[in-house]
């Protein structure tokens, strides 16, 4: 594809980027025929899918599945039960999921007149991502190897660039959604991007939130949209303001780190009113090529006068409006809350480093010497790196789940949130602890109710850390910022209607406390969404025991299940 005057060879789903939507009923059994006709290791997770039982076709490479290696195929088959709404489907390998995703779109089994909200006229993926010139895969291996920083070259809508203007001084295609004056619009909004959590909003309009994560919620009416990597949100917006042209802006935000100069990729999308030339014939001009739809959308230019309406938006370092947009999320319905909890766990989210050759050079050892890990409780997920994926040895009761080391407990410990000195002028390598990389695991017995606590640290001040688990949903019971303190912050747990999500947006710099009930057998993948923060091992599995009986337990993996071809030594890139 051709944008901002350069030609780059992207990895895309049939031709599209996004790639396509795929709408599903509730109760659907669905399956996904994946061709890999790419030079890349690919396996494709269907994020959010509960994948009860069927932990097989999570689509974790190594954790749940040997990759799918350059020309070999395999089949998904999975059923989505008790859930509707937006999830979405995405590659899960280092970063290729920036141009390897599309919606998942859960409609109910009796049709759209039984959702808990009035029935929308129309129905509208919009999916917010980045745009990368830089080969993903590269830039992917040199993050691994502890290179820190690659910045996307734009923010997109529905894979348009949105007014950036390229070396010619002409602007990138806008995302147009044509609207019918007084018809109610449900808005089906993802944030596939790599890194930015992003702000939406359209001029003169409100956005009444319906859902987040394929979860019904509480009707809450605003004018922005946060979302973060991995997070989706729904929400219906009426066309119910003068007919014209007003933008849709997604603007990516980042608390401040004073010493970094952030891109900003403001994206812009148009809303757009039919009206006198009522072609009423639907929307389909918006997906034509390139050079019709500009053409017609100059004709629409005379009608409405000139510029779209702009919104204002909030400040690009703003984190507090996104802090209050996802605490005013509740679940439209009382939250089935587990009372009894059988195991807590606080978790750390951090940075730490660890040395390129050795041990020891930690401690007045240069930039050169140390690599910047992310971690969970001070240690740095490693991929298991033999040919035998967790799963499969779980299963099999095969060896090379022993290697693997447990998460370590972490007592809750005050971080230092006002030292900024320690990152902006000291070396950082001062602040971070020494840590290792190991294939750490937590094991649950099947059923267990879990309370974990995620807190957020001074080393994590200008990165988000979505928080995703796979195979189940969190029950989100309340967030703060600064220090978790059990004394007092306990009380403040929404044991009624708190929302239930598989992304938890931990506060920066704050905490968020969750429950979950381990009741779906498997190994499961636990970690940031935040791209850089997973490739650098801020990542856990959790195997979930087995239960008592037959229908409690994983059964045998799926027939054509990719096996080794032995012309591939790593396959994680
Ligand atoms: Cu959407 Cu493990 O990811």
């Amino acid at each position: 594809m051709t944008h901002l005057c350069k030609e780059t060879l992207a990895t895309v789903v049939n031709g599209q980027l996004p790639g396509p939507a795929i709408y599903v009923t509730e109760g659907d059994s669905v399956t996904v025929h994946v061709v890999n006709k790419s030079p890349h290791n690919i396996t494709i997770h269907w994020h959010g899918v509960k994948q009860w039982l069927n932990c097989w076709a999570d689509g974790v490479p190594m954790i749940t599945q040997l990759p799918i290696q350059p020309n070999q195929n395999f089949t998904y088959r999975f059923n989505v039960i008790g859930q509707e709404g937006t999830l979405w489907w995405h590659a899960h390998v280092p970063f290729l999921r920036a141009s390897l995703h599309g919606a998942l779109i859960i409609r109910p089994r009796n049709g759209a007149s039984s959702y808990p909200f009035p029935k929308p006229d129309r129905e509208v993926p919009i999916i917010i991502a980045d745009y990368w010139q830089l080969d993903l895969a590269q830039a992917a291996r040199r993050m691994m190897h502890g290179f820190l920083y690659s910045f996307a070259n734009a923010s997109t809508i529905n894979g348009k660039l949105g007014d950036i203007f390229n070396c010619s001084g002409v602007p990138e295609d806008n995302y147009v959604l044509d609207v019918v004056p007084g018809k109610t619009y449900l808005l089906r909004i993802i944030n596939a991007a790599l890194f930015a959590e992003f702000y939406l909003k359209i001029a003169g309009h409100k956005f009444t939130v319906v859902g987040a994560d394929a979860s019904y919620v509480s009707p809450y009416t605003t004018d922005v949209i946060a979302i973060a990597p991995g997070e989706t949100v729904d929400a219906l917006v009426v066309a119910d303001a003068p007919p014209g042209r007003y933008y849709m802006v997604a603007l990516p935000n980042q608390a401040p780190l004073p010493d970094q100069q952030t891109p900003e990729y403001t994206t812009r999308g148009i809303m757009q009113y039919r009206n006198s030339h009522s072609s009423a014939d639907g929307p389909a001009r918006l997906r034509s090529d390139h050079g019709v739809e500009e053409e017609e959308e100059e004709e629409d230019d005379g009608s409405f006068g000139d510029v779209p309406v702009a919104p204002e938006m909030p400040d690009i370092h703003d984190t507090f409006t996104s802090y209050y947009f996802h605490s005013n999320l509740t679940n439209l319905y009382k939250t089935m809350v587990p009372q009894h909890v059988d195991e807590r766990l606080y978790i750390v989210l951090s940075m730490g480093s660890i040395c390129k050759h050795g041990q020891s050079c930690w401690r007045g050892g240069g930039h050169n010497e140390t690599i910047l890990i992310a971690t969970m409780n001070n240690v740095s997920f490693q991929h298991p790196t033999g040919k035998t994926p967790l799963l499969e040895a779980h299963y099999n009761h095969t060896g090379s789940v022993d290697v693997m080391q447990e998460l370590p407990d972490r007592p809750p410990r005050p971080f230092n949130f006002t030292d900024h000195a320690l990152i902006t002028d000291g070396p950082k390598e001062m602040a971070l602890e020494p840590s290792h990389k190991a294939t750490v695991v937590r094991r649950f017995r099947y059923g267990a109710v879990v309370e974990m606590v995620f807190q957020s640290t001074a080393l994590m001040q200008s990165d988000s850390n979505p928080m995703h688990l796979h195979g189940h949903n969190m029950i989100l019971l309340a967030q703060g910022l600064g220090n978790f303190d059990a004394a007092k912050d306990v009380a403040k747990y929404n044991l009624v209607n708190p929302p239930v999500r598989n992304t938890i947006l931990v506060p920066n710099l704050g905490w968020a406390a969750i429950r979950f009930v381990a009741n779906n057998p498997g190994v499961w993948f636990i970690h940031c969404h935040f791209e850089f923060h997973l490739t650098m091992g801020m990542a856990a599995v959790f195997i979930v025991e087995d239960g008592p009986t037959m229908d409690t337990s994983l059964p045998p993996p799926p027939a054509n299940f990719p096996t080794y071809c032995g012309h591939d030594d790593n396959l994680l890139s």
